[in-house]
């Protein structure tokens, strides 16, 4: 496995792969269980995400990491491998998700920002020597009528440069994940709101990176893409929310950057993987453009495998198929045609 900085984040984002993000913590798992009736117990957890890592074929062809919660990293397949060598072993690269959640940022009702800062430094070495080579922290930022605060921006940002500073120390790539939310419970923004918001974050995240001392060729961004709000009556084409998005990071995401892994933040699965696959057909991008899903790439997994250890090779089919797609999309090759032979 790769250790410089450059090489761990190049293999991330390698032609044709992209990131599983398998990091649910505690309470959004069992929020996902409950939609297939299945209690959150930790041996449930473990088979549930040992299913998707034992695809061999989606793990070796299109999945180049996994982001992992705390208690993944730690456990053990059913066999007794740990589950880190299990996803070492198909040829991804373990990652570990590292911030405590976000908070509400005091004086700014409905405001967020993400904590876990302190003790970092610590759990980082802890979290090297566990095998994780990645990690990824997530601020979010949610636009209303009123937000974001110029404050909430501000936060978030000098966070993500702390996080992102200590990780490289530790001889961990970076995932720097700043999403402005397109369902917020009050969000009902255009694409234009969102291209402006996005703009404004990315802009502040990448002085505060450089100000951070940052080596930008050792991060993976894992923004939003630029769309509306889910709730906003006026929804862009996939051809709009793909050439705002471009434009957005074209304007303020450096070339030193090597890749940019998408968050699928509430699209369908199959919007997430055409909006990506169109901006990889536009071409000539300084960066590689690819996804680090979670809900579009485990969704259909998750209903087929149902809490059963009778649906777990649907279930691997169904991860493989999203997984294949997408892994499509990040060489802008994919196709609704494909989509549905496949299917
Ligand atoms: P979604 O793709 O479900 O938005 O999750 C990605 C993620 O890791 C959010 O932090």
């Amino acid at each position: 496995m790769a250790e410089k900085l450059e090489d761990i984040a190049q293999a991330m984002v390698a032609p044709g792969k992209g990131i599983l993000a398998a990091d649910e913590s505690s309470g959004t798992i069992k929020k996902r269980f409950d939609q297939i009736d299945t209690e959150s117990t930790e041996s449930n957890r473990r088979d549930y995400r040992e299913m998707m890592f034992r695809a061999d074929d989606a793990m070796r062809n299109y999945i180049s990491g996994v982001i992992l919660f705390d208690e993944t990293l730690r456990q053990k397949a059913a066999d007794g491998t740990p589950l880190v060598d299990v996803i070492k072993a198909a040829g991804a690269v373990p990652g570990i998700k590292v911030d405590k959640g976000a908070k509400p940022l005091a004086l700014h009702s409905d405001e967020k920002v993400t904590e876990g800062l302190d003790g970092l430094r610590e759990r980082l070495a802890e979290y090297h020597d566990l095998g994780a080579r990645f990690a990824k922290w997530r601020a979010v930022i949610d636009i209303t009528d009123t937000a974001p605060s110029a404050a909430s921006i501000a936060a978030n940002s000098h966070a993500l440069a702390r996080y992102a500073a200590l990780c490289q120390e530790a001889g961990i790539v970076p995932i720097v994940e700043p999403e402005v939310l397109m369902d917020g419970p009050e969000s009902r923004h255009d694409i234009d709101r969102c291209y402006d918001v996005t703009v404004a974050t990315l802009t502040r995240v990448f002085a505060d990176l450089h100000e951070a001392r940052v080596a930008l060729e050792g991060i993976v961004l894992k923004p939003n893409m630029v769309i509306a709000a889910k709730n906003c009556p006026t929804q862009a084409s996939a051809a709009e929310v793909a050439e705002k998005t471009v434009r957005c990071l074209k304007t303020c995401v450096p070339a030193a950057v090597p890749g940019i892994a998408f968050l699928s933040g509430g699209q369908s699965d199959e919007q997430a993987t055409e909006n990506l696959s169109l901006m990889n057909a536009m071409g000539s991008l300084p960066w590689a453009l690819t996804f680090s899903y979670g809900r579009a790439l485990q969704q259909a997994a998750l209903k087929a495998w149902g809490g059963k250890v009778e649906n777990v090779a649907a279930a691997q089919r169904a991860f493989t198929h999203r997984a294949r797609m997408n892994g499509l999309a990040a060489q802008g090759t994919w196709s609704g045609d494909q989509e549905r032979q496949a299917a």
